[in-house]
């Protein structure tokens, strides 16, 4: 059966102490709420998301989702939050009901819900605990059923004892739901209306209601507080630095990594501590990283090395290619195999042939670079006249000397060698030696000056 997925994201997060939503705080880079969002899409069901406080924020967040949004004035409880959704759903889905705060839940695992509440109409998704406390309680008919869940605040001592708790997700029939949740009522200790009422109620009417057990809390883990978020976040960052190793990495510290985004891994690659990757990463077979650098959305080839504190971002970088330490590859960059870029040096929107090397102390932007060309240290492309950008072509096995000035529009042809010091303000023909400074003049007998007294 399709899939239907309820999100609620109504509860104001006071604890979080912050302007920003609960909900829209990150785990893995991603609003927790993404999280959701996104597993909505991969099994192709519309999200339902029901806010309540500054749902303006939320919406503008996900502006270009195809989302289904549901307003919660008063905070009355799950059910009542629930209820606001009733006119949107569709008799023959089985929706998913989640929380906002809790985006560590798996794919897999609410599958395996779904397929629970197949049989029945109606699945609850269980976790046995030490401590329950603060959790609803799942009671259980002696044929293995579901009777009823009860809050905390509800529960009498035989049932406080129970260790199996409500996760808070659920899997129903949007027929069911449709039934059950204009009867839930608010008499109880917290005179809130319940969700949980939900499985007394469809014992009521005659349905069974199942229940799907998972062994690992993590998954069910919510967010009340930063301290909960961090916890979220390391076992986030845990899951991915396993599925990394697993895929072929090896890492020095599956503690010491960050992926904020996708990462993808070929054999062998190693990886040093405190890297961050960001959005979409894709290191071919044999890729060395180093430590403490940072790579946003670049495809990295196969047996390249970025040395350490190297900084890339939007870029392409061919194979066996070699970077850093300290580098800084700006976006637009591609770098082709063999390629050297050294310390210090910073690329933007420069394309940077095989072979060539940049290895001190420059910056190459808006540039063409050739094949095996050897950019000397201290080489800057002048590619900004202070309104516009300029281009710098370098022709194949150019030789650019130390501390040169290539001022743009520029072109260097094929095999120049440009003198150390150089200012090249015009193209230069190939074959060339190029020399565009002051010649030597050496003052026999010169004296300082001397302080005044
Ligand atoms: C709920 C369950 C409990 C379960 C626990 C798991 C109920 C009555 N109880 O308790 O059985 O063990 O989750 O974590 O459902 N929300 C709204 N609108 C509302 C009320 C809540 O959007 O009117 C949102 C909150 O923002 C929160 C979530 O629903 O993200 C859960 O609500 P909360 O009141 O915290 O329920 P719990 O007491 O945790
Ligand atoms: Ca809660």
């Amino acid at each position: 059966m399709q899939n239907g997925i309820i999100i609620l994201a109504a509860g104001q997060g006071t604890r979080m102490k912050s302007q920003l939503p609960k909900v829209l705080h990150k785990v893995g880079g991603k609003p927790m709420v993404e999280h959701l969002i996104d597993l909505a899409e991969n099994i192709d069901a519309k999200p339902i998301v029901i806010y309540g406080h500054q749902g303006e924020k939320l919406q503008n967040t996900f502006a270009n989702r195809d989302i289904t949004w549901v307003y919660q004035d008063k905070q009355l409880g799950t059910g009542h939050a629930v209820l606001q959704t009733i006119e949107h759903l569709q008799d023959d889905l089985i929706y998913f009901i989640l929380v906002g705060d809790a985006p560590l839940i798996r794919q897999e695992t609410l599958l395996s819900l779904s397929k629970t509440a197949e049989n029945t109409g109606i699945a609850v998704l269980t976790v046995h605990i030490n401590n329950p406390f603060g959790y609803g309680r799942i009671v259980r008919h002696t044929d293995g059923y579901v009777e009823k869940i009860v809050e905390q605040k509800d529960a009498n001592d035989n049932e406080k004892s129970i260790t199996e708790i409500n996760s808070g997700v659920f899997a129903i029939c949007g027929d069911l739901l449709k039934i059950l949740l204009p009867k839930i009522g608010n008499k109880n200790a917290q005179n809130e209306y319940y969700l949980t009422d939900i499985v007394a109620l469809a014992n009521a009417e005659g349905n069974y209601v199942s229940a799907y057990v998972i062994d690992d809390m993590t998954e069910v883990l919510g967010c009340n507080n930063k301290v909960q978020l961090a916890q979220l976040e390391r076992i986030y960052q845990q899951r991915q630095a396993e599925q990394l190793m697993i895929n072929g990495a090896t890492l020095a510290d599956p503690n010491r990594i960050d992926i904020r985004g996708k990462v993808s891994v070929g054999n062998d690659c190693f990886i040093d501590v405190n890297c961050i990757f960001e959005g979409e990463v894709t290191l071919g077979d044999n890729v060395v990283v180093e430590a403490n650098c940072i790579i946003k959305n670049t495809t990295i080839g196969y047996g390249t090395y970025i040395k350490s504190h190297t900084v890339i971002e939007d870029s392409v970088i061919g194979e066996q290619a070699d970077i850093g330490p300290f580098a800084r590859i700006r976006p637009k960059t591609h770098l082709a195999n063999q390629a050297k870029i050294g310390n210090f040096v910073e690329t933007k929107n420069a394309k940077i042939a095989s072979g060539a090397k940049v290895n001190h102390l420059s910056y190459i932007g808006d540039a063409v670079v050739g094949e095996k060309v050897n950019v000397g240290a201290g080489t800057i492309t002048c590619n900004y006249d202070g309104a516009n950008k300029h281009q710098t072509i370098i022709g194949d096995n150019a030789f650019i000397g130390s501390n040169t000035a290539l001022v743009a529009p520029v072109h260097i042809g094929e095999n120049v060698t440009v003198a150390a010091g150089s200012t090249i303000t015009k193209n230069v023909d190939a074959n060339m030696l190029t020399i565009a400074r002051s010649r030597q003049t050496d003052i026999e007998n010169w004296q300082r000056p001397v302080k005044k007294k």
